[in-house]
C-alpha cells in the first residue's frame, strides 16, 4: 500500500550527511511553492523540531507511537509549525529503535490514512541514520528517495552500500520507489576531491542522477540553530538559492 499523495524519503545511512537540512529547508520550499507539506521526522534525534523552532513536550504523540500501538492515528501527532502549510509529525527522543519491531509496512499503512491524505500535497520524512526497521519502513511508504552525501571519498562506499538496499526494496517490497536522485551538498566547487567523488558517484549511477549540489554555506547551519529555514532566516544566502533551485528542479522531476 502507498499513500495517494507523492511520499519523497531523504536518506543516507551516515551521519551529518545533510540530511535533516535538506528536508527541512525542502519542506520550506515546496510550501513557497504552493504545496501544503507534512514532514515525518523519524530520527529520534528529533533535529525536524528543531530546524523549524518548533517545542515538543514530554510525552507528546509522535510519530514513533505507531511502532508501539498499532491502532495509533498518525494524525493525532501533528503539530503546526510557525509557517503555513508546514506541519510536523515529530520524533520521540526516547524511542528505543530495538523497539521499532519487524513490520516495514506500519508507516506506510499510517501515511495512508485519508485524515492525513485529505489535508497535505506531499509528504517529506526524514530518516535515522541506520539500516533498520525505520528505514524500511520509510522506504516502504515511499515514491521517491534523495541522497544527500558529502563529496568526501568516504562518503562514496557508504552511497553504494545504500543503493544496494535501495534496489533490494524496489524489487521486493516496494515497485513503485524510484531514486530522485543524488544530492551533493556542503560542496565547495574549487576543491577538487569534491569534484572526483561527484565524477565517481555520475560514473557508478550513470542511468541516475546527480543533481546540482547545495554549498557550503555557514548560514544553513546558523538557520537551523535559530530554528528557521534559510530562506527565512538568510533568503539572498547561497544556501536559499541552492533549495530555491534545486526544488524547481525536483518539481519537474515529480511531476514527470
Ligand atoms: N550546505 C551546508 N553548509 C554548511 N553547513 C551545513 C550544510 N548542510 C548541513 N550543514 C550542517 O552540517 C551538520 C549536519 O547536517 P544535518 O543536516 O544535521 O545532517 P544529518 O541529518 O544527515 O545528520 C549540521 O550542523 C548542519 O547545520
Ligand atoms: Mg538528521
Amino acid at each position: 500500500m502507498t499513500c495517494s499523495i507523492p511520499v519523497l524519503v531523504i536518506t543516507n545511512r551516515k551521519g551529518g550527511a545533510g540530511k535533516t537540512t535538506t528536508s527541512v529547508n525542502l519542506a520550506a520550499e515546496f510550501v513557497n511553492a504552493g504545496e501544503r507539506v507534512l514532514l515525518v521526522d523519524l530520527d529520534s534525534q528529533g533535529h525536524c523540531a528543531v530546524g523549524l523552532g518548533v517545542k515538543i513536550a514530554a510525552g507528546q504523540a509522535t510519530v514513533h507511537d505507531i511502532f508501539n500501538a498499532p491502532s495509533f492515528r498518525l494524525v493525532d501527532a501533528i503539530c503546526k509549525t510557525e509557517i503555513d502549510n508546514l506541519s510536523l509529525l515529530p520524533a520521540n527522543q526516547n524511542f528505543q529503535h530495538h523497539n521499532s519491531g519487524n513490520d516495514e509496512k506500519c508507516l506506510a499503512r499510517a501515511l495512508s490514512d485519508e485524515t492525513i491524505t485529505s489535508q497535505f500535497d506531499l509528504i517529506i520524512i526524514d530518516t535515522p541514520p541506520s539500516l533498520d526497521n525505520l528505514l524500511l519502513n520509510a522506504l516502504s511508504a515511499a515514491h521517491w528517495v534523495l541522497v544527500p552525501y558529502i563529496p568526501h571519498p568516504l562518503s562514496f562506499e557508504g552511497v553504494r552500500q545504500l543503493v544496494r538496499v535501495l534496489f533490494k526494496v524496489i524489487s521486493k517490497d516496494n515497485t513503485k520507489l524510484k531514486i530522485l536522485g543524488f544530492l551533493p551538498v556542503m560542496t565547495a566547487s574549487n576543491v577538487r576531491q569534491h569534484r572526483q567523488v561527484t565524477e565517481q558517484v555520475t560514473k557508478q549511477f550513470g542511468a541516475l542522477r546527480v543533481l546540482n549540489g547545495i554549498r557550503m554555506d555557514i548560514k544553513l547551519a546558523e538557520a537551523f540553530a535559530v530554528g528557521k529555514p534559510v530562506r527565512f532566516y538568510a533568503p539572498k544566502s547561497r544556501g536559499a538559492e541552492d533549495f530555491a533551485e534545486l526544488t524547481s528542479t525536483l518539481i519537474q522531476l515529480i511531476k514527470k
